[in-house]
């Protein structure tokens, strides 16, 4: 990034919701959901948020778009801050960011057809003056995402899945964003259409510069398509890497686990398997020292009390573990 201002800079980002009232005995506890995280995404590159389920990722993304406030830390947009804007200056941000999530079928209104539902967010924010200008933003943006011409008059339930996720890219485009936050954006496709997604997702960022904020559970999907992972563990990241040092020598046991569980085609480069033991702790009471020691299978004294900090182990990568050495070598 050579010093350049990234585009999406989260800092010691907070998330922490109250427990619902059914629990009055522990009036004080929090859902510790994003807890001290930073990172930042430079122009046209992709950063890959990687955990397990509830480890805070969808949170992150929520608070970097505004949706929820963050209880600390701060969220900054080409610089500026804006995680503490009023509502009325947040808005016109918002054209900047936009997000593409899990499943099309309940983000897109059934009654709108694929023109409207584009025409929205075009309306929105002022980007079309006439008619003529707003059919050749829509065909636009049609063309962008492969989806044929006639595609306009048609409405959700008549798309498949992938077309119907490409539907949400083109409304995600409509305004021109410089972020596009996918959240489990293909996780619910069928393994080629996921493919075809990705590969689209890919073309569309080097066509436009985009930046994307890649939220998955699925190490496997963002092995092409992203320049950095950060993974995330209840709340954490535990360790950031650029995609190379990531897949070729994952650091922190968490990492390896994750990783020993994607399916390698060739058997002779088949990883290690790392069976994690036992259940994510809960977010609310979470364990001492380091949050993975629980489960982490080369734990010692040291990890039961002393919560480990991210320190440098590459000239790309970064990791949070109290172990002198990458465990494997
Ligand atoms: N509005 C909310 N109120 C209370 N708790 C919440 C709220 N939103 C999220 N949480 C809790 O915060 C934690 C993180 O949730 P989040 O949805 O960010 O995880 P995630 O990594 O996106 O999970 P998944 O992979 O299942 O989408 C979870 O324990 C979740 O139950
Ligand atoms: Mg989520």
């Amino acid at each position: 990034m050579s010093g350049a201002v990234p585009v999406i800079e989260v800092r010691e980002l907070k998330k922490y919701f109250p427990l619902p009232r059914r629990y009055p005995a522990q009036a004080a506890a929090r859902v510790h959901a994003v807890d001290g995280v930073s990172f930042a995404i430079g122009r046209g590159e992709t950063l890959s948020l990687v955990g397990e389920s509830g480890c805070g990722k969808s949170t992150v993304g929520r608070t970097i778009l505004g949706l929820t406030r963050p209880t600390a830390g701060e969220v900054r947009l080409d610089g500026v801050r804006i995680d503490n804007l009023p509502a009325g200056r947040l808005r016109p941000l918002r054209r900047r960011m936009q997000v593409v999530f899990q499943d099309p079928f309940s983000s897109l209104n059934p009654r709108l057809s694929v023109r409207e539902i584009l025409a929205e967010p075009i309306a929105n924010f002022t980007l079309a003056r006439t008619r003529g200008e707003l059919a050749e933003r829509i065909a636009g943006l049609l063309e962008k995402v492969r989806l044929p011409a006639d595609a306009a008059g048609r409405f959700p339930h008549e798309f498949s899945g992938g077309q119907r996720q490409r539907i949400g890219i083109a409304r995600a485009l409509a305004t021109e964003p410089e972020v596009i936050i996918c959240d489990e954006a293909v996780s619910a496709l069928d393994v080629s259409v996921k493919a075809q997604i990705v590969n689209l997702l890919s073309d569309l960022q080097d066509e436009l510069g985009l930046s994307l904020l890649f939220i998955t559970h699925d190490l496997a999907i963002v092995e092409h398509l992203t320049h950095r992972v950060a993974v995330m563990y209840l709340g954490r990241i535990v360790e950031a890497a650029d995609r190379r040092s990531l897949f070729a020598r994952a650091w922190h046991p968490y990492t390896q686990a994750l990783l020993s569980a994607v399916p390698v085609p060739d058997p002779a480069a088949r990883r290690r398997r790392t069976i994690l033991k036992g259940d994510v702790p809960s977010p609310v009471n979470l364990p001492t020292g380091c949050r993975f020691h629980t489960r982490c299978p080369h734990a010692f004294a040291r990890c039961r009390s002393e919560e480990p900090e991210l320190r440098p182990v590459g000239d790309a990568q970064w990791v949070a573990c109290h172990l002198d050495a990458r465990p494997g070598g």
